[in-house]
């Protein structure tokens, strides 16, 4: 399998090729691949690979293969839950086999499927949120929640990318997104590249933007919602929502059903924390003294009295959210 590999953007553009699940995992891990849905998919792929690298001549030898692979790729990135969801849904379809090849042809089937689903729903998703997008806005989001970050088109871009479809004016202010910068390396890339208007700043911009009126609404995207109806979306989004309450500015979060944890409320989600280089290293050098200590959580949760309305492939989810997201989302 090829990816485009995230983390030569945006100074190269190259793919990178996978031809085993262990190099998958570590593309995961390494964020060459990143974004919920994307890794959700990369995930199933891998798994898919093992499949057919299986020298197993019987189902039960093939799923315990599958399985070992499996809690290799579960293991790469704790907080996504479409990376859970990917994998449960490939092992699902082997498990459902009466032959190794049967298997092996429908994992393969379900990887297409689900790759097609997700362009579908992003593009029905952004249908959906554009409606809440008036002509001339400037909207807000965090990280990367793009084609990059998803099989295609994106979520909370493609709420933008919709909005332009139906003729409307839209700018996107773009924080560069702390420490991995997602917003300055991939979405400003992402918009520039598709000629979407946006204005990159610091992350520590976004309180005084908000405070001269110079953002309308904010979309972000989203790597879990619980079935409580709490985001768990990139470190800074929640800082967001809190100066979007502060200043009556709309936030959306915008995700497919893939990123709905029906099975979880907020406290049961794990918050990757990743490596102390990400925060005192910035182009490989260090900005921070030796020994000091840090921390670097990779995700925070916004509860879901901060949320306006989220967005999802189904239509607008609004308060009270429980009942909302079991209603449109089982
Ligand atoms: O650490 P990352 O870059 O994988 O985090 C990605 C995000 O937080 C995105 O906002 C989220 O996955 C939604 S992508 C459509």
């Amino acid at each position: 399998m090829k990816m485009v590999d995230q983390t030569a953007l945006p100074t190269r553009f190259a793919y990178v090729s996978c031809t085993t699940p262990e190099q998958v995992a570590s593309a995961i891990r390494t964020m060459v691949v990143r974004g919920a849905p994307a890794i959700g998919v990369a995930a199933a792929m891998g798994l898919a690979l093992a499949a057919q690298r299986s020298r197993a001549s019987r189902v039960p030898d093939l799923i315990r293969d599958m399985e070992a692979t499996a809690a290799l790729l579960r293991s790469t990135r704790p907080t996504a839950v479409n990376l859970f969801w990917g994998i449960d849904r490939v092992m699902r379809k082997a498990k459902a086999a009466d032959t190794v090849g049967e298997a092996r042809e429908s994992v393969v089937a379900e990887v297409r499927a689900m790759a097609d689903e997700d362009v579908e729903a992003n593009r029905r998703l952004g249908r959906v949120g554009a409606d809440l997008i008036d002509d001339g806005d400037t909207v807000l989001t965090q990280c990367n929640a793009g084609a990059l970050a998803t099989v295609g088109y994106g979520t909370a871009l493609g709420v933008v990318r919709a909005a332009i479809e139906q003729g409307k004016f839209v700018k996107v202010l773009v924080p560069e997104t702390r420490p991995a910068l997602q917003g300055a390396r991939l979405t400003a890339f992402e918009l520039s590249r598709d000629r979407i208007p946006c204005t990159l700043i610091a992350d520590t911009a976004v309180g005084h933007m908000m405070s001269l009126g110079r953002v309308d609404k904010v979309f972000v995207g989203a790597d879990r919602i619980t079935k409580d109806g709490y985001v768990f979306n990139k470190i800074g989004t929640y800082q967001e929502a809190v100066l979007a309450r502060r200043h009556r500015v709309p936030f959306y979060p915008a995700a497919p059903r893939s990123t709905f944890d029906l099975a979880r409320t907020h406290g049961q989600v794990t918050i990757e924390e990743r490596g102390a280089e990400e925060v005192f290293m910035i182009k490989g050098r260090r900005i921070a003294p030796k020994r000091v200590p840090v921390a670097n959580p990779a995700f925070d949760m916004t509860p879901p009295e901060l949320v306006s309305a989220m967005v999802t492939e189904r239509g607008l989810i609004e308060s009270p959210f429980a009942s909302g997201i079991s209603r449109l989302m089982s």
